[in-house]
């Protein structure tokens, strides 16, 4: 049973270490067919000065406990109260001194276990998820992130169910039992907190290698994966190593334990989970083939494995000292993964891939009800707080400290971090410390950043005269933004100035100018000028280059000058940024003013999108990203309020239409010169061919009027990027069409067998856009191969259509809201976790116009009403509704 919603608000202020610290622990699993019996020896004892006589309280989670001894004699009675979710003990004999052994016996269904937190079955195999809250749902323990213990682990089991028997940390002993049981004993060495433990049993399949650490430490690298699937981990091992190597490189950091295992399943919550020495990953992060997987899956495995195996220094040797300091780890992580692909790939393209994924899921949600600093001061529910705030938004904080220090100096501030907090628990502050004091800077202003929700509008002007450029730059924060008062930011703004022939110019500001080093202004008041003096010509003024900030950018510039810009600024992010923020001005422009005709359709702009991607001197993955218009919901997010779906979806296809009608002839000219490969290559310039050549077709097909040429495509495609573009082509721009039946049911039957394939096609198929695409996804949710309780599945079905289909999700009747309600009500019991996590696809209903709004309202309200809602559900529904 899902816990139901208790009220209970955990506040940062309310933060007091433990009397109790837990020094080691001993465990043994002993797992049978129907159930897992776990025994936990904890060694511990009181810290030093506090009050002698406090009870141990222990978390615990659904519990089913066994019994309880102290240094080996059993306790029952008045010393020890126990039920499901807590364990209370009084230990007068433990001090400060003279540590005591606690042991606990609790008996576990993993079977039953469909929340996938704590110890589950997968496919046959055992598994645990421990981050947030799962290690009390395995045994009585202080489940919170600053109790650091080593851990020795027995994992017993039958031999046949299950050969490999993993935990964390290096293994010590294996051996045969009677009645052909088995075990292994596993040793971590490195204190971490219970979020980090990991068990997994069953019959997988290795791959193995070796990796020399630049010290010369041999480590064991093995991928398992069920049985007949290990063919498929071969770039996860690959760019495990690449990430190893790149850790050592750019932040001298070195592997630490002698073995390092990832275990791939098929039922997993989040992406996956950097547990020490033991990462456990979902099927999607690992698995993949040419055949089988796209260009996006390869680059998301090769992110995700980097991430994971990252989080050993920045997670794992250094942690939180509460779930508060969340962004502590994530932030820097992802600050760190995206580091890794831009100098593995390419620098600008991964950039625009970052502020895109940004802008698609940090931004709505920082401007709507979800809203919440990134380093968040209350939670009902934690797991609700793994968001793109969190993570996103905190490696842009990393990010814009890297920015205001420059390179050496954010380098050094690093290596301080790790040689002064290596085996702590530790806070935002302490990581800021260490940049102020390895940079010898003040960065108390920059820490608002960490307590101060929404984006923060960062407003442009200019002028020219006498050869002077004036730059006044002014700062400031929506209105009702939760967190601290809304007191001026330090916003880094990277910027050029740009001659005629796309060259930056060299300007030395004047003096009494806002701050600037080398390409950086520093703006730290609410309003700040910078001026340039000696200018031959009024130069072209590229700002946020790199989105050096989060924030809104209102640049009233004229439009020749974006165009301009688009063209030939000599930053090709800053010519990203140009363009596409010129174009979602006009979409959304042209969504308000309601017709198709109106404005958006501006010959101009069409001829920038088409120019951009014929520049032979951009590489083509540049061209691609480019090419692509805003999505729905972004343009919805540019419009704020009294959104009509309809009118966007209109406004965008007019858009396209119109590409195709006038740049066909150029557009072919573009796909002739860039030929096709031979064979399949992963690597970064192939995947950017064909994401330019797949760009092309949805325009080139528009222009035909006909499926034919995406039906070809799909025919001749020999990997799953093209073929899926080319589906994807036919079934949502010509879904009537015998065709794209065709080709959606011949992928079907290509692939029936294989379960990440089966997500696309539901994805696909959800994501139609078109307003009845409401009555097939409700039959997709009869079809046999929909399951609600696996999450990926579920997330292809329900959170496709809610987050990938604006005109049926937004549906005018309300519908597309009633049903979505309906699947998370269901989904809740089985999966609360999941089931919040696709609820957060309402955040943005009061951007709607009021009918809408009215409907999913009813929604929420109704989902709020229902009786035994889980915590987690009930948490972002109330939010929401807020
Ligand atoms: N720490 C994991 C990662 O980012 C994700 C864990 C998510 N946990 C959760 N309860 N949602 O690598
Ligand atoms: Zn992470």
């Amino acid at each position: 049973m899902a816990r139901s919603d208790d009220g209970q608000v955990v506040r940062l202020e309310d933060y007091r270490p433990t009397d109790f610290l837990i020094e080691h622990v001993e465990m043994r699993f002993e797992l049978f067919e129907n159930e897992a019996l776990v025994e936990t020896v904890s060694t511990l004892r009181r810290r030093e000065g506090t009050d002698p006589a406090s009870p141990l309280v222990l978390d615990g989670d659904a519990l089913d406990f066994v019994s309880a001894s102290v240094n080996g004699l059993d306790i029952a009675g008045d010393r020890l109260d126990v039920s499901p979710d807590r364990l209370r003990v009084a230990l007068p004999e433990a001090t400060a001194a003279q540590a005591v052994q606690l042991s606990v016996r609790t008996r576990l269904r993993p079977e039953d276990n469909t929340q996938l937190m704590g110890l589950y079955r997968t496919n046959g195999v055992w598994c645990t998820q421990c981050e947030a809250e799962g290690f009390r749902r395995i045994t009585y323990f202080l489940d919170r992130p600053d109790v650091l213990a080593t851990y020795r682990v027995r994992v017993e089991a039958d031999r046949r169910a299950a050969p490999v028997l993993l935990s964390n940390g290096n293994p010590v002993e294996a051996g045969a039992l009677g009645d052909d049981r088995h075990f292994a004993v596993w040793d971590d060495p490195f204190p971490k907190p219970s979020y980090l433990f990991a068990l997994v049993a069953g019959d997988l399949d290795p791959i193995e290698e070796r990796f020399r650490t630049r010290s010369g430490r041999d480590v064991r690298l093995t991928i398992y994966t069920e049985k007949g699937l290990s063919s498929r981990a071969g770039y996860a091992m690959d760019a495990l190593k690449r990430s190893m190597v790149w850790d050592e490189r750019r932040f001298g950091l070195e592997y630490d334990l002698d073995v390092f295992n990832i275990v791939a399943v098929g039922d997993f919550n989040m992406g996956a989970m950097e547990n020490k020495g033991l990462n456990v990953f979902n099927h999607k992060y690992v698995l993949l083939d040419p055949d089988t997987a796209t260009d996006g899956d390869y680059q998301g495995v090769e992110t995700v494995i980097a991430h994971e195996y990252f989080h050993n220094w920045t997670g794992n040797r250094i942690t939180c000292r509460d779930w508060f300091q969340l962004c502590l780890k994530e932030g820097l992580t992802v600050y760190r993964d995206q580091e890794f692909t831009s100098d593995e790939r390419s620098r600008a393209v991964k950039r625009i891939a970052s502020v895109h994924t940004l802008k698609s899921h940090q931004f709505p949600e920082d401007q709507g009800p979800l809203q919440h600093p990134v380093r968040p001061t209350r939670y009902r529910e934690i797991n609700n707080f793994y968001t793109a705030t969190v993570y996103e938004k905190g490696a842009e904080l990393v990010r814009m400290i890297a920015t205001i220090l420059g390179e050496t100096r954010f380098r050094a501030g690093m290596d301080l971090y790790f040689a002064r907090h290596d085996g702590d628990a530790a806070t935002i502050e302490d990581f800021i410390r260490c940049f102020e004091e390895a940079g010898e800077t003040d960065l108390s202003q920059f820490s608002r950043w960490y307590a101060q929700a929404g984006t923060p509008t960062l407003e442009v002007r200019e002028s020219f005269a006498d050869g002077r450029l004036t730059l006044d730059f002014s700062q400031s924060l929506a209105p009702g933004s939760a967190g601290t008062p809304t007191a001026p930011l330090v916003i880094p703004i990277r910027f050029g100035l740009v001659d005629r022939a796309g060259r930056d110019i060299e300007a030395v500001p004047e003096a009494g100018s806002a701050e600037v080093e080398g390409d950086v202004i520093l703006l730290t008041e609410p309003r700040a000028s910078v001026v340039f003096a000696d200018l031959p010509e009024r130069p072209l003024v590229s700002v946020l280059r790199g989105f050096s900030a989060p924030v809104t950018l209102l640049h009233a510039q004229a439009e020749a000058d974006r165009l301009a810009l688009a063209r030939l600024d000599p930053d090709p992010f800053g010519r990203w940024r140009a363009l596409t923020d010129l174009v979602g001005e006009r979409l959304r422009d042209g969504a308000k003013a309601g017709g198709t005709e109106a404005g958006a359709t501006d010959p101009a702009i069409a001829e920038a999108l088409i120019a951009s991607v014929e520049d032979g001197r951009l590489e083509p993955a540049l061209r691609a990203q480019m090419m692509q218009l805003p999505g729905e919901a972004e343009i919805a997010r540019l419009i704020g309020r009294d959104v009509d779906p309809e009118r966007v979806h209109a406004v965008r296809e007019a858009v396209l239409a119109q590409i195709a009608r006038t740049g066909s002839e150029r557009l072919s000219h573009v796909e002739a010169t860039l030929g096709g490969d031979a064979g399949f290559s992963p690597d970064a310039a192939s995947a950017g061919r064909r994401a330019l050549r797949n760009a092309l077709l949805l325009p080139l097909s528009l222009a035909d009027g006909s499926p034919e040429r995406a039906a070809r495509r799909y025919r001749d495609a020999d990997n799953m990027t093209d073929r899926l573009a080319a589906l994807t082509v036919l079934a949502h721009v010509f879904p009537d069409s015998d065709l794209a039946t065709q080709a959606v049911g011949s992928f079907f039957q290509r692939f029936e067998d294989d379960a990440l394939v089966m997500d696309k096609w539901f994805l696909l198929l959800a994501t139609v856009p078109r307003p009845d695409t409401l009555e097939r996804v409700e039959a997709l949710a009869q079809h046999p191969l929909f399951r609600l309780s696996n999450p990926n599945r579920a997330r292809a079905l329900i959170g496709g259509f809610a987050t990938g289909n604006q005109r049926a999700f937004n549906r005018a009747d309300g519908a597309g809201y009633r049903w979505v309600a309906e699947q998370l009500r269901r989904l809740d019991p089985v999966n609360p976790q999941t089931a919040a996590r696709l609820a957060t696809a309402f955040r943005s209903w009061r951007a709607f116009e009021p009918v809408r709004q009215g409907h999913a309202r009813a929604a929420l309200e109704d989902l709020a009403a229902t009786p035994g809602l889980s915590r987690d559900l009930a948490d972002i529904v109330v939010r929401s509704l807020n």
